[in-house]
C-alpha cells in the first residue's frame, strides 16, 4: 500500500477536519502518498482529486466543517457511479480509501469494498447513530452547542414563565436530544426511539406548574416531528404560553471540542494503519475508550440502539 485517498461525505460534522488531518499526517509519517478527494463521492466520480502534503492540513484541527467539502451523491448509489469512482481511484494509482461520514457514506464504502477496493470508514456525523462505536465524530461538539442554546433559552423562559420546545437534529436518532436534554435539565425529552403520550407531557407540565416551576423546557428530536406542532398541542392542552426554537444547522458547525479532536485523530490514524496492514471493508470506532473495528456490512445491518437507561434517568431526574 503506497498511495491512499481520503474523502468526507454526507452531513458534515465538527472534527471531520481533525480526522482528515490525522489521515494525511499519519499516511505521510508512514511514507505513503495521500490524496484528498473533494466533494465526497461526487468528487470521486468526477476525479476532483489532489495530492495532499503536510501543509495541506495545517491549521485546521480547530476548524469545523471539512476542507475536503462534502456532498450527498445519488449517482454513487448506482453501479455505474461506483464503477466510475473505482476507475478514478485506479487512474490516480490510489490503492486504499478512508471514508469519513455517516451511514449513507458507509453504504458507499460497502459498495467499494464489494467491488474489491480496500476501504476503511470513520464515523463522521453529529447524529451518533453508527453502530459499533460509542461516539461519532462531531456528536460531542453538537451536544455542547445544544446545551449552550438550552441554557440561554432557559433564561428567557424563566423571565416570561414560558414553556419552550427546542427541536434538535438527529435525522432518525434521538441521541442529541437525549444527551442534551439530560445535560440541559430539560423537563421532557422526546425521541423517535420511544413512544410518548401527549397526556403524559401535559400532566408532567402541570405537576411542575403546580409546584411553582417558572418555566419548562421540552427537547424534541427532529425524527419525532415538528417542534411547532408539539408546541401547539401543548398550548392547546394546557393553555400555557409556549415558544419554539428549531436549532437547525448551528448544530453542524463550530470549533470541535477536545474530545472530538482527540477522537478524530485516534480514528484517522488507526484507519491508515489498518490499510497498511491489509484490512479492508472495516468500520473503525471507539468502545469503552478502546479503538475497535467492525465489518462495514455488520455495522450497516445493526439497528442503532439508544441508551434506554439514560432515557429512564432523564425522566426520573425531571419529575
Ligand atoms: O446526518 C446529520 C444531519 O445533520 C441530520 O442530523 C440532519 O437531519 C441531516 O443531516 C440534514 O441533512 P442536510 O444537511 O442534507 O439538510
Amino acid at each position: 500500500m503506497k498511495r491512499i485517498g481520503v474523502l468526507t461525505s454526507g452531513g458534515d460534522s465538527p472534527g471531520m477536519n481533525a480526522a482528515v488531518r490525522a489521515v494525511v499526517r499519519e499516511a505521510i509519517y508512514q511514507n505513503l502518498e495521500v490524496y484528498g478527494i473533494f466533494h465526497g463521492y461526487s468528487g470521486l466520480i468526477s476525479g476532483n482529486i489532489e495530492k495532499m502534503e503536510l501543509g495541506s492540513v495545517g491549521d485546521i484541527i480547530h476548524r469545523g466543517g471539512t476542507i475536503l467539502y462534502s456532498a450527498r451523491c445519488e449517482e454513487f448509489k448506482t453501479e455505474e457511479g461506483q464503477r466510475k469512482g473505482v476507475e478514478q481511484l485506479k487512474k490516480f494509482g490510489i490503492e486504499g480509501l478512508v471514508v469519513i461520514g455517516g451511514d449513507g457514506s458507509y453504504r458507499g464504502a460497502q459498495m467499494l469494498t464489494k467491488s474489491g477496493f480496500p476501504t476503511i470508514c470513520l464515523p463522521g456525523t453529529i447524529d451518533n447513530d453508527i453502530p459499533g462505536t460509542d461516539y461519532t465524530i462531531g456528536f460531542d461538539t453538537a451536544l455542547n452547542t445544544v446545551i449552550d442554546a438550552i441554557d440561554k433559552i432557559r433564561d428567557t423562559a424563566t423571565s416570561h414563565e414560558r414553556t419552550y420546545i427546542i427541536e434538535v437534529m438527529g435525522r432518525n436518532a434521538g441521541d442529541i436530544a437525549l444527551w442534551s436534554g439530560l445535560a440541559g435539565g430539560a423537563e421532557t425529552i422526546l425521541i423517535p426511539e420511544q413512544e410518548f403520550m401527549m397526556e403524559d407531557i401535559v400532566n408532567r407540565l402541570k405537576r411542575g406548574h403546580d409546584r411553582g416551576k417558572k418555566h419548562s423546557i421540552i427537547v424534541v428530536a427532529e425524527g419525532v416531528g415538528s417542534g411547532v406542532d408539539i408546541a401547539s398541542q401543548v398550548k392547546e392542552a394546557t393553555g400555557y404560553e409556549t415558544r419554539v426554537s428549531v436549532l437547525g444547522y448551528i448544530q453542524r458547525g463550530g470549533s470541535p471540542t477536545a474530545f472530538d479532536r482527540v477522537l478524530a485523530s485516534r480514528l484517522g490514524a488507526k484507519a491508515v494503519q489498518m490499510l497498511i496492514n491489509g484490512s479492508e471493508g472495516r468500520a473503525v470506532g471507539i468502545q469503552r475508550n478502546r479503538l475497535v473495528d467492525h465489518d462495514i456490512s455488520e455495522v450497516l445491518a445493526k439497528p442503532h440502539e439508544i441508551d434506554i437507561d439514560m432515557y429512564q434517568l432523564s425522566k426520573e431526574l425531571s419529575i
